[in-house]
């Protein structure tokens, strides 16, 4: 307990909430950001660890020294330590695999035990992070936090999140953006500047292109801990209850380069290190915030310190076809010229004649990507093996396939992915002794290149 007359918050969990806005005085004048990187835990998602915890606590679900189990991106986790290590509990978080390593090495640090779960399958896989997690609490007699479900995620945002910026603003904010995770963010906090505004401030969810929230077709995206991912094999797609789509005015899409981009240039523009959901919240509010009398506060949920390895690194872009520092060499781009437009990925339920009647639709390269989906560009998180059309023709033409055969038994293995933007030799290198590899533009498979070409 700290004495009475010591300037000094009773314990971290005081220093939890009371974040500054800060105004993008370079950038964007009239966009503020709350600066929720600044809580102890690094993120947004202290303050609904922290509520989630003491409602359970008040309820009698969780007990004195309790497991406390949860299925995070990394951040939930990290609040949900820090509550732990001061009100003795156990933890244990499930993650998935996109998570940055330095999330996870940073829950280690606190004493959680972390359990990495593949991110890309469908919700009823029981690997899936929130099936995982609710077999591991109910198997060990944990407490679930669910923080997709609870109550108290989006309770905490109307509690704390919204009034201050309410009172941050004198009231004269008029467009709040932020990123849709599990939605307790948006809204929380939303619904409480709608109630104050008597509805005038425009909520809007920013959301990556590609995520079913905002439209998009639930394939794979880049920026880590917001979005909605839906598996082709999902049957049944639930949203989190947290997210309350009725408080929200408009979700605004954003792609994985612009948000990437956005985020590095808040550290070199604004001295502002974030992570790329910050990115995909302050494009959003860029393309949102029109007018002069605009006062557009955004929530920036993390910061890029979380993401050295990731966003920040040229080893990671490069390879996904994401813009890197300047290479001093010539690029794949500048060796091949010119892309065709990319195909469609081709699913392994494919006939041998859906194949080449598809192929000819789009004349171009003779390898196709096959996944699960027949939507286009296909991730090249999602690729599974390479079609080579031109051989596949000569076959059939030979009578040694059939149209109506499954393409299945003629698709090879994965091939290894070349960003559009790497240098030739760092190219060439990843090539390797592999006949062909795919070319990657934004996450995304743009075409193929064969070993003589590069
Ligand atoms: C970095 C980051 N950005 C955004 C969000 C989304 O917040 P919410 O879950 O409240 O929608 C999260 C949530 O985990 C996050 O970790």
């Amino acid at each position: 307990m700290a004495a009475d007359d010591i300037e000094a918050f009773d314990s971290v969990l005081d220093a939890i909430g009371g974040t500054p806005l800060i105004r993008l005085a370079r950038i964007a004048p009239r966009v503020y950001v709350k600066a929720e990187f600044l809580n102890p835990g690094g993120s947004v998602k202290d303050r609904a660890a922290l509520a989630m915890v003491l409602d359970a606590e008040r309820r009698g679900a969780l007990g004195p020294g309790g497991l406390i189990v949860e299925g995070t991106s990394g951040n939930t986790g990290i609040g949900l330590a820090i509550v732990a290590a001061q009100r003795g509990y156990r933890l244990t978080v499930v993650v998935p695999d996109k998570t940055s390593r330095e999330k996870t090495a940073i829950l280690r640090a606190y004493g959680a035990e972390v359990v990495v779960t593949p991110g890309a399958v469908p919700r009823e896989d029981p690997g899936h992070v929130r099936r995982a997690a609710a077999r591991i609490a109910a198997e060990r007699g944990g407490w679930l936090a669910d923080q997709y479900d609870n109550p108290a995620n989006p309770a905490a945002h109307r509690e704390t999140t919204g009034p201050e910026i309410w009172r941050q603003t004198r009231g004269r904010i008029t467009h709040f953006v932020a990123g849709i995770g599990t939605g307790g963010t948006v809204s929380g906090a939303g619904a409480y500047l709608k109630e104050a505004s008597g509805g005038r401030v425009r909520v809007i969810g920013a959301d990556p292109e590609h995520s079913v929230y905002s439209g998009g077709d639930g394939s794979p995206y880049l920026v880590e801990s917001i979005g909605h991912y839906r598996h082709p094999d999902t049957r049944e797609d639930l949203w989190p209850r947290s997210y309350h789509r009725d408080v929200v005015d408009h979700v605004e899409a954003v792609g994985d380069r612009e948000s990437i981009l956005t985020a590095q240039r808040l550290a070199r523009e604004e001295g502002l290190l974030l992570g790329a959901s910050a990115g995909t919240a302050v494009a959003a509010a860029l393309k949102v915030a029109a007018g002069p009398d605009d006062l557009v506060v955004v929530v920036v949920p993390d910061s890029g310190r979380s993401y050295l390895s990731k966003y920040y690194d040229d080893d990671w872009l490069g390879p996904l076809g994401l813009p890197v520092g300047q290479p001093g060499e010539a690029t794949v781009a500048d060796v091949l010229g010119p892309l065709p437009p990319p195909a469609p990925g081709l699913p392994l339920t494919a006939s041998v004649g859906e194949a080449l009647t598809l192929a000819d639709r789009h004349p171009g390269g003779t390898l196709w990507p096959v996944g699960p989906r027949a939507s286009g560009p296909p991730s090249v998180a999602e690729v599974t093996g390479a079609l080579d059309v031109g051989e596949l023709r000569l076959l059939v033409r030979a009578g040694a396939a059939r149209t109506a055969d499954p393409i299945a038994g003629y698709v090879t293995g994965p091939l290894p992915a070349i960003g559009i933007g790497e240098s030739r030799p760092a190219a060439a290198a990843r090539l390797g002794t592999h006949p062909a590899a795919w070319i990657v533009v934004d996450g995304r498979v743009a075409g193929s290149v064969h070993k003589g070409q590069l």
